[in-house]
C-alpha cells in the first residue's frame, strides 16, 4: 500500500496557503447544504495578521504526489486547540486521517493539553471518537433562505414589553454604548450553553473587544448588532456576522437576553430589529442564506429562530479530548 506523506505548509506562501485552505474545505464541507467556507481573502487576511502568541498548523497529505488531506489547528496559549482535519472522499477510510491526526498531536505537544474538533458527519464523529475525544456538544445549522420576505418574517407581533427599546448599528460598538456591550458579552461567555466541552477563559473586557473589532474588519466581515435595554439597562444583545469577501451565507450568531429578562419577548424583538438592520448591508444583495447554530435541546430559541423561517439543515458536533504532555 502506499504510504501517506505529511508535509507543512508555510502560511507566509500565498500560493500555499489558499491551496491548503480548498483542499481543506473541500474535504470538510463534502456533500453538505450551503456551508460556509473561508475565501481566499478572508484567509490572506487572517493569516497576514495573526493573533500575537497563536501557535497554527497547517498540514498537508498526499499519497503518490497526489494531495488527498488536510489538517489545520490553532490554539491560544492556556486554551483548547482546535482542530480541523479533512479526506477527500475518493481517499477515505485507508488511514488518512488517522495520519493528518497524529502529525498535528506532534505538532501541538506542549502548546496544548487540550484539543476540541467540530464535523457535521457521521464519519466525523465515529472518526473522532476512534481518536479518543469525546462528544462535548452539539448544535442544529439552522438556515434561511434569502432575500428576506418582509410578510413572511412576522408571524406574530414582536411583542416586546413596554419600556423595552432595541438599539442598533453596524460596525464597530458606539463608545457610549461599549461597557453595555462587554459586560454583556462576558455574561453570554458564561452563560452559553457549552455542553461538556472546556469553556475558554472570559476576554471580553473593552480593550479585547476593540481589538477583535478592528480584527474582524481586515478580515473583511461588517458586524451588525443589536443591543435591548429595559428602562435603561441593557438586558440582551444579538449580533449578525457578514463577510464583504464571501457574503453568500450570512452567519446570525450569539443572542442572549439576561436570564431575569427572559420570556419577555426581548429576544424576537433584537432578532427582528436586526434583521430590519441587516436590511441596509448591502452585501446582502449578494446573500443567498442565513445560517444559525442553536444547542439541541434549547427549546426556547429553537422555536423562535423556526418562527423567522430558519429550518434544521445538519448537526455540528464538537469532540473534546486531551492532548498527552510534551
Ligand atoms: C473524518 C475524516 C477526516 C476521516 O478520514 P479517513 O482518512 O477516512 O479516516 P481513517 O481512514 O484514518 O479512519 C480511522 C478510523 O476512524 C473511524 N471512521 C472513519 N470514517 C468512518 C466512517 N465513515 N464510519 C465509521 N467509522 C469511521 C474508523 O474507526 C476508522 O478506522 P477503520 O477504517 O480501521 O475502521 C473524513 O471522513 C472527513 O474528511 N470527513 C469530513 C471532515 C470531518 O468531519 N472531519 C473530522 C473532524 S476534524
Amino acid at each position: 500500500m502506499s504510504t501517506v506523506r505529511i508535509t507543512p505548509v508555510d502560511p507566509t506562501d500565498r500560493e500555499a496557503l489558499l491551496a491548503w485552505n480548498t483542499l481543506l474545505g473541500e474535504g470538510f464541507n463534502a456533500g453538505r447544504e450551503a456551508a460556509w467556507w473561508a475565501s481566499d481573502e478572508t484567509t490572506l487576511a487572517r493569516f497576514a495578521d495573526p493573533k500575537p502568541a497563536r501557535r497554527s498548523v497547517l498540514l498537508v497529505a498526499s499519497i503518490d504526489g497526489e494531495r488527498v488531506g488536510a489538517a489545520g489547528a490553532e490554539v491560544d496559549p492556556g486554551d483548547p486547540a482546535e482542530v480541523e482535519i479533512s479526506v477527500l472522499p475518493a481517499h477515505r477510510r485507508r488511514g488518512v486521517g488517522t495520519a493528518l491526526a497524529a502529525a498535528v498531536r506532534e505538532a501541538l505537544a506542549g502548546h496544548a493539553e487540550i484539543v476540541q474538533a467540530e464535523t457535521y458527519s457521521e464519519a466525523g464523529v465515529a472518526f473522532s471518537l476512534a481518536q479518543g475525544l469525546r462528544l462535548g456538544n452539539q448544535e442544529h445549522r439552522m438556515l434561511r433562505d434569502l432575500p428576506l420576505d418582509p410578510a413572511a418574517a412576522h408571524p406574530a407581533p414582536s411583542a416586546a414589553g413596554p419600556g423595552i427599546t432595541v438599539r442598533t448599528w453596524r460596525g464597530a460598538c458606539p463608545e457610549e454604548l461599549l461597557e453595555d456591550w462587554a459586560r454583556l458579552n462576558t455574561q453570554m461567555e458564561a452563560d452559553v450553553p457549552m455542553g461538556d466541552l472546556t469553556r475558554p477563559a472570559p476576554r471580553s473586557d473593552v480593550e479585547a473587544l476593540r481589538r477583535t473589532e478592528r480584527r474582524m474588519d481586515a478580515q473583511g466581515w461588517t458586524l451588525v448588532r443589536a443591543l435591548a435595554y429595559d428602562a435603561g439597562l441593557a438586558v440582551g444583545y444579538t449580533e449578525i456576522l457578514v463577510s464583504r469577501h464571501d457574503p453568500e451565507i450570512i452567519t446570525q450568531d450569539d443572542t442572549l437576553v439576561d436570564r431575569a429578562h427572559r420570556g419577555r419577548g426581548i429576544g424576537r424583538a433584537l432578532k427582528l430589529a436586526n434583521l430590519e438592520n441587516l436590511a441596509g448591508v448591502p452585501e446582502l444583495a449578494r446573500a443567498r442564506w442565513i445560517q444559525t447554530y442553536t444547542a439541541l435541546d434549547n427549546a426556547p430559541m429553537l422555536a423562535l429562530n423556526r418562527s423567522l423561517g430558519f429550518r434544521e439543515a445538519d448537526v455540528l458536533s464538537i469532540l473534546e479530548g486531551e492532548l498527552p504532555p510534551a
